[in-house]
């Protein structure tokens, strides 16, 4: 990557970690999934290694973790918490047994553990009595919970058989039962629902009434000694297991020794069992069993060398298709949608998952009532990957797409050469809805405060019709709605002023122009400088601007030429919407640079379509896949591109998230 390239995704990587661990933190409300935190993690980490200029001395790949909120008092921690490094695989794991050997110079002992989802704390005992817990906060000060992790059943208050004192690393975490029960007690009295166990456990451990925390159910495993005083000290890992257990302290239930052979031959069963235990566990910890070779090891600013963690990878679920229902997108698109039993993947509890078009669903033959198998897609996007007609017992129904669109019922049409069914519809009321979502949302209006739920209240109290009917709300239109005080209107309003003279790109993105994303809308405008510019440009006109191909610049003239769009238009300059000429077009897209390969058919898109639109976002689209490749965007039938970008270890993502990409860029 070029110098001023990396200094600038560096630059985005910290502000963006940043963000997500503050939301992880500080908020227990995380933005992204494991996967996709460690996977910008590690890009910054091979980032700085490259750059070591550009890199920050509070860099997060040289802390720990979050910070602690102000809500509990502080603790300074005797012992720092560390983290734990990752590896994904059992090669990984084996790499780092030969670093650990032959750094110890002798064959190892290794003890694998479950890596329980949940939250840290340290524990101390004096005198045999529970007298502190904190969480891990930012490894050095975390927040003292004792009153609550005192109501967590199980845990002994006090030691009996040992006066001296005991400093113990554990996790928190919710059973998968009493996470699934506390959910749907929240539903029914229209509380929002906890994303998975681990902020649930954490949402409740970081309650300032213990009372509540009470009612948790919350459980605690212990599995690390930080110190030990008046009691001799444990020679191996197991050893300190054993000692705890003796305590009658609850241990890590099921954990394995060997070598490191025996360890890696355990991995594959632990990904079946994982299913069966009644907690979330989102991988392995690999452990030096031999204590004082496992401190001679020491340990980088983050994390001790002889432990590692192994992320599973991810995973597919059995659930049953209960219903398959029709959603209708911004663009009138009719997108099949499975309505699933709920079920865990990857760490949370699915109900639906999209089926993209008519064919997919034909082609994997799924059908209303169908044992399905269903995976997250890149750990993110819920997906089914195919029926099991051997589990069928003829009450399954075959799904029918309608030829109509079940919002507003007008015909829809699919068109020659293309997957999707369509709503013609211009006034449909879905469309209008979900097209005033994507308006104010972050990649392009930014209306802060202005979520669905007020979209759709207006809608309802018929103080908008379209977009640019936002720019004419008053403070008296806003009042009477529900939950809506002085303040949130003010802030609201004080949003949409900001909005008027948002950047002339983050107009065009928001506009809804198929094809016109944040960067087309760069450069577009960048190059055209106002919209009354744009807006009369000529074909060719817009094929010059590079990067600029035939499937955009026809998009937007279309756009341009249809009478509403051209009153929308209107109406957002009778609003007071004056978009900003752009400078110079962004180089940090996300996607600059980076080198795609198309393999399949997709859902939705042609290759041609899809390799336009990358291209637009900075991309290069190439035939092969070797290490240079980036990503794979496979698609249906994906044959032998497929193959060799798993075996690379090259990041293979859908059409779904191509575009889900493409959106933030
Ligand atoms: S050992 C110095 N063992 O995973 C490192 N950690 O991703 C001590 N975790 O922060 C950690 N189960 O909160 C260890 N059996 C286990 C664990 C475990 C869960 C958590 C822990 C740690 C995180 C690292």
């Amino acid at each position: 990557m070029a110098e001023n390239t990396a200094q600038q995704r560096m630059a985005y990587l910290y502000e963006e970690i940043a963000r997500l661990n503050r939301a992880y933190y500080d908020l227990d409300a995380p933005l992204v999934t494991d996967a996709e935190y460690d996977a910008l993690l590690r890009e910054l980490q091979a980032l700085e290694a490259e750059n070591p200029q550009f890199a920050r001395a509070d860099s997060p790949t040289q802390r720990v973790g979050g910070s602690s909120s102000a809500k509990f008092s502080q603790v300074e921690h005797e012992v720092p918490l560390l983290s734990l490094g990752n590896t994904f695989s059992g090669e990984e794991l084996a790499e780092f047994a030969a670093r650990c050997e032959k750094s110890a110079g002798q064959p190892l002992t290794y003890v694998l553990e479950p890596k329980i989802d949940g939250l840290t704390v340290a524990l101390t005992y004096e005198g045999g009595k529970l007298v502190q817990a904190a969480t891990r906060g930012n490894g050095s000060v975390g927040e003292n919970v004792l009153e609550n992790v005192l109501t967590i059943a199980g845990l002994p208050h006090n030691l009996p058989d040992f006066n001296g004192r005991l400093l113990v690393r554990g996790e928190v975490y919710m059973p998968k039962a009493a996470f699934a029960e506390l959910n749907e007690q929240r539903e029914e009295d229209g509380q929002t629902t906890f994303a998975n166990p681990r902020n649930a456990a954490a949402g409740s451990l970081r309650q300032l009434d213990s009372a509540v925390t009470a009612g948790r159910k919350l459980a605690v495993w212990l599995y690390d000694i930080l110190l030990l005083e008046g009691a001799e000290q444990p020679q191996t890992h197991q050893q300190a297991l054993q000692f705890l257990h003796s305590l009658c302290l609850p241990v890590i239930e099921e954990w394995l020794a060997g070598d490191i052979a025996t360890v890696v031959a355990a991995l594959e069963g632990w990904q079946q069992k994982r299913h069966k235990l009644a907690y979330d566990i989102d991988g392995l910890v690999l452990k030096v069993d031999d204590e004082q070779v496992r401190q001679s090891l020491g340990s980088t600013a983050k994390a001790p060398r002889g432990a590692v963690a192994y992320k599973f990878p991810a995973e597919a679920v059995e659930t049953t298709v209960l219903d398959i229902q029709v959603g209708v997108g911004r663009t009138g698109v009719l997108t099949p949608l499975a309505v699933v039993d709920p079920v865990w993947v990857a760490g949370s509890r699915i109900s639906k998952a999209t089926l993209h078009n008519e064919d997919n669903v034909a082609d994997k033959d799924i059908r209303i009532g169908d044992r399905v198998l269903l995976h997250k897609a890149g750990d993110v996007i819920p997906e089914i990957i195919k029926s099991l007609p051997e589990s069928r017992t003829g009450d399954e129904r075959i799904f029918v797409m309608p030829h109509n669109c079940p919002e507003c019922g007008s015909a829809a049409e699919r068109a020659e050469g293309e997957a999707a069914w369509r709503c013609l519809n211009p006034v449909c009321p879905a469309r209008i809805r979900e097209g005033i979502y994507h308006f104010v949302s972050r990649g392009a209006m930014n209306i802060e405060g202005m979520g669905p739920q007020l979209i759709n209240q207006l809608l309802e109290a018929g103080k908008i019709h379209d977009a640019a009917d936002i720019f004419l709300l008053t403070e008296e239109d806003l009042l009477p709605l529900p939950r809506m005080g002085q303040k949130s209107a003010q802030n609201v309003l004080q949003s949409i002023e900001t909005a008027r003279t948002r950047p002339l790109s983050a107009l065009l993105a928001a506009l809804g122009i198929p094809y016109v994303g944040g960067r087309a809308g760069q450069l577009l405008a960048a190059k055209f400088n106002d919209l009354q510019a744009l807006s009369t440009a000529k074909y060719e006109d817009l094929l010059a601007v590079e990067a600029i191909g035939k499937i955009i610049a026809g998009s937007v003239v279309k756009w341009f030429a249809d009478a509403d769009n051209q009153k929308l238009l209107q109406k957002l300059q009778a609003g007071g919407v004056r978009p900003q000429a752009e400078v110079a077009p962004k180089q940090d897209g996300l996607l600059n640079g980076k080198i795609f390969v198309l393999t399949g058919t997709l859902p939705s898109l042609t290759r041609e379509q899809a390799k336009a639109m990358l291209e637009a976002a900075g991309a290069k689209v190439t035939g092969s896949v070797s290490r240079k490749t980036d990503y794979v965007l496979a698609g249906e039938a994906a044959g032998s591109k497929l193959e060799k970008a798993q075996q690379l270890g090259v990041a293979v993502i859908t059409e779904a998230e191509m575009l889900a990409m493409l959106a933030e860029n």
